[in-house]
């Protein structure tokens, strides 16, 4: 059979098979050709990530959460860890799917690739080693906050999150939508819609003040035509020694203008 151009020399076509990125027998097709072209996207930004860790580290972790089919962690993986060194643990708390994942894991020899049947709020405690780098590639609604307290707490050098339905700031701005009326600010989310969006917005602009305020430097950059949604936020965070000075303050003073202070224990830490 001919190689197919986009395919890597490095890539396991049985992985691509059990992804359906490739078909069953080892054709690529409009569709799944614009899905490589999405992986590939994806990976030239955490790609540059783990070649650093690579090269300070004597061993690395990377725990993705909310891992689905673990299809980030398998891409990863295959592309750059298998090559390296490194160990991947993807956490996700519905057990058939990790059973799935790691009988996939089994076949393809990924010996470095570990699952946990739990979900993200438990897992501090169960993984007690040193972790590097933590992804969340659109865990749903508040597990990418607790992917986010995972990393804080667990010191991790990088964070890479892709939000989604982020449904809880949102549920709290209509909640307390009369009281915000009172001024004029509140127009921005006064119809169903922009309450949604301003609800996302606003957990990623907290999200983003929360890292900052524990000493990461964050990119905020625009992940376009992945799988799930045709526009999405990448937000990749670096440790550094730089606590940002007025993030705790600006994110007190954001939680009381929109009427959310019963967040605070989540974005103030
Ligand atoms: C939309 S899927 C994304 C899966 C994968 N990351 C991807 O992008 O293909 C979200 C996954 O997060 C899992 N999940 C949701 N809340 C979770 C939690 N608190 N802890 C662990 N997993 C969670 C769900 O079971 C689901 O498999």
């Amino acid at each position: 059979m001919q190689p197919i151009e986009e395919i890597k020399p490095q890539q396991s076509i049985e992985l691509l098979k059990s992804l359906h990125i490739l078909t069953r027998d080892g054709k690529i097709n409009q569709d799944s050709r614009r899905k490589l072209k999405q992986v590939y996207h994806l990976y030239q930004f955490i790609e540059p990530i783990l070649t650093e860790i690579n090269q300070i580290k004597k061993d690395y972790l990377l725990v993705d959460h909310g891992a689905g089919k673990s299809y980030l962690g398998f891409i990863l993986y295959d592309l750059f860890v298998k090559l390296t060194k490194g160990k991947i643990i993807g956490v996700e708390s519905n057990a058939i799917l990790v059973e799935q994942s790691e009988r996939l894991a089994e076949k393809l020899q990924f010996s470095r690739m570990k699952f946990l049947a739990t979900n993200v709020k438990s897992a501090s405690s169960l993984i007690k080693s040193t972790v590097d780098i933590v992804t969340a590639l659109h865990a749903c609604d508040t597990a990418t906050d607790d992917a986010l307290n995972f990393a804080i707490k667990k010191n991790a050098d990088y964070i890479i999150l892709i939000p989604c339905c982020q449904a809880e700031v949102a549920s709290l701005l209509k909640k307390n939508k009369a009281q915000s009326l009172k001024k004029p600010l509140a127009e921005l989310w006064r119809h169903g819609i922009h309450t949604r969006e301003m609800g996302s917005h606003l957990t990623n602009v907290l999200r983003c003040l929360l890292l900052e305020s524990q000493g990461y430097q964050v990119t905020v950059t625009e992940l376009v035509g992945w799988e799930h949604s045709m526009k999405n936020e990448l937000i990749i965070a670096k440790k550094t020694k730089n606590k940002k000075g007025n993030a705790a303050e600006r994110i007190e003073d954001i939680l009381q203008e929109f009427n959310l202070e019963v967040l605070k224990s989540k974005f103030l830490i």
